[in-house]
C-alpha cells in the first residue's frame, strides 16, 4: 500500500530521516570557517589585547555615532518598526560623500552583501568569473553558490599589478571580474585607467571593484561609473569608519544596473542602528580623517621595525601590512601569548610564510612594536 499523500501529523514513521539534498552549487562549497580571534580575546587580559587580524578599526567609532544611537534608543518604541527601506538619510549623505546620485547607490548589510547581491543578480550556473588572486576569498563563496566557473588568475609577483594576466583570462563567457583595490592582502591598487581597459575588453561583464579600504588609500574607480555602465564599486563602513559590528556597506553603479540590483536586494536588510551610525559617521569626517592619518603615520613605524629585525615587511595603501616570518604558526602563537592577534595568510598561493597585521594608531603601534620585540627575542633563529 502506498503511503498517504499527507501523512498523519502524529505518525513519526513518516518523518524523513535524511536531510534534504543540497542545491548542486552548494555541494561544492564547504562551511565558512571564520578564523577570528574574537572568542580567544579576553577583554580583561593584561596587556590590553591588540586585535589586528580582521582589518577592523582599532578604535571606537566617532562620539557622534554613539550619541545618535543613544538618542535613538532613548525611545525604545523605535525598535519595533522596520528600518527605512531606502536608507534615505544615509544615501543622502553618501551622495555628498561620493559625488554619486541617489539612484546610483544601494546600501547593503555590509559590503559582503553587496558582493553577494551582484553575484545573485548577474551570475548563472556555468558563467565565468575572473578573479586576480590571491585576494579576499569570501567573494568566492558568493560566486561559487551561483554555480559560476571561477578562474583565479595569478601574476608572477602577487605584490605587483598585472593587467595582462587579467586581460588574457577574459573570454566572451566572462560575466564578472572581481578586483579588490587596494587588494586584501597584497595591497595592489587597480587604477581607474586599468579598470577602464578591463571594462572595455569585457563589455558583457560586470567589473566589480571592491574598495573596502578606499579611505586609507584615496584612489577610487567611482568616477568610472559615469562612462562605464558595467563598472560597480563596493565600499564598507567596517574598516575606516569603525562600525564593523553594525554591518553597513554600499555599492555605486549605473542607474540601470542599480535598478536591476533592486529586483533582488532586500531593502529591510540594513538595520536601523547601522543606518543611523553610518549617517553619523559621515557627519563627522574629521574623525575619519584623523584616524586615517594615524594609520598612515603608524605603518612605517611597524614596517621599519620589522625590517630592522630581519623580518621582510611590506607596507600597503590599506590599513594592514604583510610580513614574512620563518614559521607563521609559531609566530602567530608567540604573538597571541602577547595578546596580539594577527592573520596567517600563508595558506594562500604565493603567500607562503606571510602573515598580515592590521595597523591602528601610532600609540597602539608603539605598544605593538614593544610586544613584537619580545616575540622576536623568543625566536632565536631570527633575532640578531
Ligand atoms: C576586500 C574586502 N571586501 C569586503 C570585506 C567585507 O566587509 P564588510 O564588513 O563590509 O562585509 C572585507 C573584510 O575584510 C574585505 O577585506
Amino acid at each position: 500500500m502506498s503511503p498517504p499523500l499527507v501523512p498523519p501529523i502524529d505518525d513519526l514513521s513518516f518523518a524523513p530521516q535524511a536531510v534534504p539534498t543540497l542545491a548542486e552549487a552548494a555541494q561544492a562549497l564547504r562551511p565558512y570557517r571564520a578564523v577570528s580571534s574574537l572568542e580567544r580575546i579576553d577583554a580583561h587580559a593584561k596587556p590590553e589585547p591588540l586585535k589586528l587580524d580582521w582589518n577592523e578599526s582599532t578604535i571606537a567609532p566617532s562620539a557622534l555615532v554613539i550619541e545618535r544611537i543613544t538618542r535613538f534608543l532613548g525611545n525604545t518604541h523605535h525598535l519595533n518598526w522596520y528600518p527605512d527601506q531606502r536608507s534615505a538619510e544615509l544615501v543622502d549623505r553618501l551622495t555628498r560623500y561620493t559625488g554619486r546620485r541617489f539612484d546610483e547607490i544601494v546600501v547593503t548589510n555590509g559590503s559582503d552583501a553587496a558582493l553577494d547581491l551582484l553575484c545573485q543578480t548577474y551570475l548563472d550556473p556555468g558563467d565565468e568569473v575572473v578573479v586576480p588572486a590571491p585576494t579576499y576569498t569570501h567573494f568566492l563563496v558568493y560566486a561559487g553558490a551561483r554555480g559560476a566557473r571561477i578562474k583565479q588568475v595569478y601574476g608572477s609577483d602577487p605584490f605587483e599589478l598585472d593587467i595582462e594576466t587579467v586581460l588574457a583570462a577574459l573570454t566572451r563567457r566572462t560575466k564578472l571580474v572581481y578586483l579588490v583595490s587596494p587588494n586584501n592582502p597584497t595591497g595592489v591598487v587597480w587604477p581607474a585607467s586599468v579598470v577602464a581597459r578591463i571594462a572595455r575588453a569585457a563589455p558583457q561583464a560586470i567589473i566589480v571593484v571592491d574598495e573596502a579600504y578606499y579611505e586609507f588609500c584615496g584612489d577610487s574607480c567611482a568616477p568610472l561609473v559615469d562612462a562605464y555602465s558595467n563598472v560597480v564599486v563596493t565600499r564598507t563602513f567596517s574598516k575606516s569608519f569603525g562600525i564593523a559590528g553594525l554591518r553597513v556597506g554600499y555599492l555605486m553603479g549605473d542607474e540601470r544596473v542599480v535598478a536591476d540590483l533592486r529586483r533582488i536586494h532586500n531593502p529591510k536588510s540594513v538595520n536601523v542602528l547601522g543606518q543611523i551610525a553610518a549617517a553619523a559617521a559621515l557627519d563627522d569626517l574629521e574623525y575619519l580623517y584623523s584616524y586615517v592619518d594615524e594609520v598612515t603615520r603608524a605603518k612605517p613605524i611597524l614596517v621599519d621595525f620589522l625590517n630592522a629585525q630581519g623580518l621582510p615587511a611590506r607596507t600597503t595603501p590599506a590599513n594592514f601590512i604583510m610580513v614574512k616570518v620563518p614559521h607563521t604558526g609559531a609566530f602567530s602563537q608567540l604573538c597571541e601569548d602577547e595578546s596580539v592577534y594577527i592573520r596567517d595568510r600563508s595558506m594562500q598561493p604565493q603567500l607562503e610564510r606571510y602573515v598580515r597585521i592590521s595597523v591602528g594608531t601610532v600609540a597602539q603601534t608603539r605598544d605593538l612594536v614593544t610586544r613584537l620585540g619580545r616575540v622576536i627575542a623568543r625566536m632565536p633563529h631570527v633575532a640578531s
